[in-house]
This record gives structure tokens, sequence and C-alpha cells, in this order.
């Protein structure tokens, strides 16, 4: 198996990149970060498989020269990374770490040194525990915190950034980790979800706020899209889709693009939303400079009795990735067009994170991961459908380059164009990367 799409198939400027985050690789045991609420929620029995941390991951704190040089040699243009909050402020707030800043210094230096632009994420989910004490997500004042920080952070390595992103995927920080339970902090309220959701999207407000007042540009945020089909063609199953698509798509985009949240959301959540939430909706609303959407799949929807939101996901009949997830690239070529018509006009979209889990094995040194290759193949194809409908996409990112540590599901699900022994530690490059660098060769 081999990709069918090439660099050569894509417009002149179209940007190919590799995507991974900070908790999921760098080791958050050394370099003198504090500690995050993922760190706690793992060592809680029963929220992660194995009861697995990030204390060491891929190790990438002291083996990062290895990673860039892979990416450079992936023949990749653009690598999007994230900071961890806690290693540059500890605390979650006050004094810097010196070695978090001088790490991330680095690391620029490093991508530039190879002639890969930096993409960088302010927050992949490590929240600081000193925050998460006082609320974190629910707490007011938690979008002045992260304005703070990004400000910090921003001074020392803005000057050579090539893009900043405020949030990775709103949905996740706010519902799936405060209402469904299943991330960190691992709340099942939804008190406590409504609040994040309006949180989240007011600190990525006043982080865009104060970036451009510090004269930094290229500023975007990142959306989780899940293309949302109701299982039967009822009005109760319409009903109970349109709301899953609410919450899940329509909530984010809406409120970062036309400062509004969409009826099907205020009827579960205004109870619950911050008294004179109106207020924070032109702040939420900044001028952006891209959008980037997170595209996996698609998801089945039913009703079921009981309070709002009431539905759930049921599987559906296509072929799975080993997350469970049905493989539906035509949901991506929807997302692109759609999001360009309904929200960001002629900003130039990005394909942020693209990719799948795989029960990889190393065999003789080498992983040979067609499923891997066929998926990545039929998602670039999607894009450029898309072009071809004349949606502005500018760049596609695979997730991820590295295996890496997938959240509640630890070191399970592997997800690398790179293979990662976890005792040992060695890189092994598979056969999408081997492809991907063939594909991406600049003639
Ligand atoms: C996305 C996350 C990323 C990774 C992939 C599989 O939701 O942004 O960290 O976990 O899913």
């Amino acid at each position: 198996m081999t990709l069918s799409h090439s660099r050569k198939d894509f417009p002149e400027d179209f940007l190919f990149g590799v995507s991974t985050s900070a908790y999921q690789i760098e080791g958050h045991q050394f370099g003198g970060a504090g500690s995050t609420h993922w760190d706690t929620f793992a060592a809680t029995p029963g929220n992660v498989v194995n009861a697995e941390d990030g204390a060491v991951a891929c190790d990438h704190y002291h083996r990062w020269p290895e990673d860039l040089d892979l990416i450079r040699d992936g023949n990749f243009d653009v690598y999007r990374f994230s900071a961890s909050w806690a290693r540059v402020l500890p605390e979650g707030r006050g004094t810097p770490n010196a070695d978090g800043l001088d790490y991330y210094d680095r690391l620029v230096d490093g991508m530039l040194e190879r002639g890969v632009k930096p993409a960088l994420t302010l927050y992949h989910w490590e929240l600081p525990s000193a925050l998460s004490d006082r609320g974190g997500w629910t707490h007011p004042d938690v979008a002045k915190w992260f304005a703070d920080y990004a400000t910090v952070l921003m001074d020392r390595i803005g000057d050579r950034i090539w893009s900043t992103a405020t949030i990775n995927e709103f949905w996740c920080v706010s519902w799936l980790s405060h209402f469904l339970g299943i991330h960190a902090p691992g709340l099942r309220d939804i008190r406590a979800g409504a609040r994040a959701i309006h949180n989240v999207l007011k600190a990525h407000g006043m982080g865009i706020e104060a970036m451009r007042a510090a004269g930094h540009n290229n500023l975007g945020a990142v959306f989780n899209l899940e293309y949302t089909m109701p299982s039967e063609n009822t009005d109760e199953a319409k009903r109970a889709a349109a709301t899953y698509d609410a919450i899940f798509n329509r909530t984010f985009l809406g409120a970062a693009f036309h400062g509004t949240y969409p009826d099907e959301m205020l009827s579960g959540l205004e109870p619950h939303l911050p008294v004179g939430w109106q207020d924070d909706m032109a702040t939420i609303r900044q001028p952006l400079d891209w959008c980037g959407i997170n595209y996996y799949t698609r998801k089945i929807i039913r009703p079921v009795p009981g309070p709002f939101p009431a539905h759930e996901e049921i599987p559906g009949p296509l072929p799975k990735t080993d997350m469970g997830w049905e493989i539906f690239p035509d949901g991506l070529t929807h997302f692109l067009t759609h999001v360009a018509k309904t929200y960001s006009g002629d900003l130039p979209l990005y394909v942020t994170e693209n990719g799948m889990a795989a029960p990889d094995v190393l065999d003789n040194g080498a992983v040979q991961d067609d499923a891997r290759i066929a998926y990545l193949d039929a998602h670039l194809g999607a894009v450029r459908e898309a072009i071809a409908q004349g949606a502005p996409v500018k760049g596609y990112f695979a997730w991820s380059l590295l295996d890496n540590y997938e959240w509640a599901l630890g070191y399970d699900k592997r997800f690398g164009l790179v293979h990662v022994d976890f005792d040992s530690l060695d890189r092994t490059p598979k056969a999408s990367y081997q492809d991907m660098a063939r594909a991406l060769v600049r003639t």
C-alpha cells in the first residue's frame, strides 16, 4: 500500500505537518514542571487504562533533537506542538520555571534550524493542579489566568512562532472532561460542564486579545468536529442528533465566529451558565487569522429517555479504527466546505489533526501499517475534494508524529507515524512515515 496523493496534487502554498502535544510526549517529570490535573486523574484508580500517566511518555524533553530530525527528514513543512502551562508556570500563575521557558526556546530554535515552521498550541489539556484546586475551568478567573500564561510564554518565544492556537478542542476541555467525566478532571456535573464551555471560550477570547495587544500575529484556534447523523429518520432521532451536533460542533464555532450559542445548547445549559454570560460573547468573538479543524470520525446518535441532552451514541456499520471510530472521510470534505461557508469565510483552514490508531507491531525492525496509509490517503483525497469545491484549505497535519500517551487509554492506542517502544523509548519509522516522506518530497 502506498499513498496515491502527493505534494504536487495540492496548491503550491499548501503546507504539510505533523501534530503532537506536550503531556502526551514530553515526560512531565522532567525539567521542573508543576503537577497537572492529568497526573492526579491518572493516579486515581479506574480513570486511565493501567493507571498510566505522562511522567516519562516519549521522553521528548530529552530526545527532541532526534524527533525534530524525523520531522525534517519526513519532508514536513510545519510542526504543530503544544506547550505545557505547568512547565511554564508550575503553580499556574506567579513565578515562571526558567528551565521550562529555556526548553521551549531551544525547541523552537531547533525547528527553525531544520527549516520547520513552529505551530504552537497554548493549551492541549494539562491544567496546572494549583488551578484545578481552585476550580480550574469552572473558576470565573480562569480566562484571565490563561491570558497571563499566554503572555509569559509568548514574551519568550512569540518572536519565532509561525502560528499560535489558543485552545486545542474546546469540546474535550469542557464537555468530555466536566460533564461526561472521561478526561481530567473527571467531573460529571452539568453546571460544571456549562461553565467550562463558557470559560474555555472566554479564555480563548482573552488569550487572543492579550496576544494581539503584544503584537503577535497568525492567531487561531482548533476545533474538533464530528459528523453527526440520526439513528433513524424520525423527528425524535433528528432532534437528538441536532442536540449532539449543537454541543459538539456548533457551540464552539458559533461562539468563536458569531458570538452566539445555538438554541439547542441554550435549551439545556442556559440555566447553568454564569450570570451575565451574554456580556462575554463580544470578548469570545475575536477576529482570527485562521481556523483549525481536527477530524477523525462521525457519530450516529439516538434519543434516550431522561433529562437533557437525552441522547447516546450507537456503533455504526463502517470499518473502524482501533479506537472504535468509524472511518468516514466524506465528513472531512463536509466540514471544510461547511465551516468556511457558515463560520470562517475566507480565512485559511487547516486540518490540524487527522489520523488513526492501529495495533501496530514491530516486526524485524519495521512496522507495515497499511491501514494507516489507507486512512491518510482517503482523508487527503477528502481534502482535495474540499479544495476542488472552493474551500480555502491551506494545510494538513497528521496525528501524530509518535506513538504517545493517548489520555484515558494510556499507551495502548498507537497513532504514530513513528513507532515508540515504551521500554527502550527507541523510535522506528513506520511504513506510513516512509511513504509520507516520499509523497512530500519537494521537487
Ligand atoms: C484528539 C486530541 C489528541 C489525540 C487525538 C487522538 O482529540 O487532540 O491529543 O488524543 O485526539
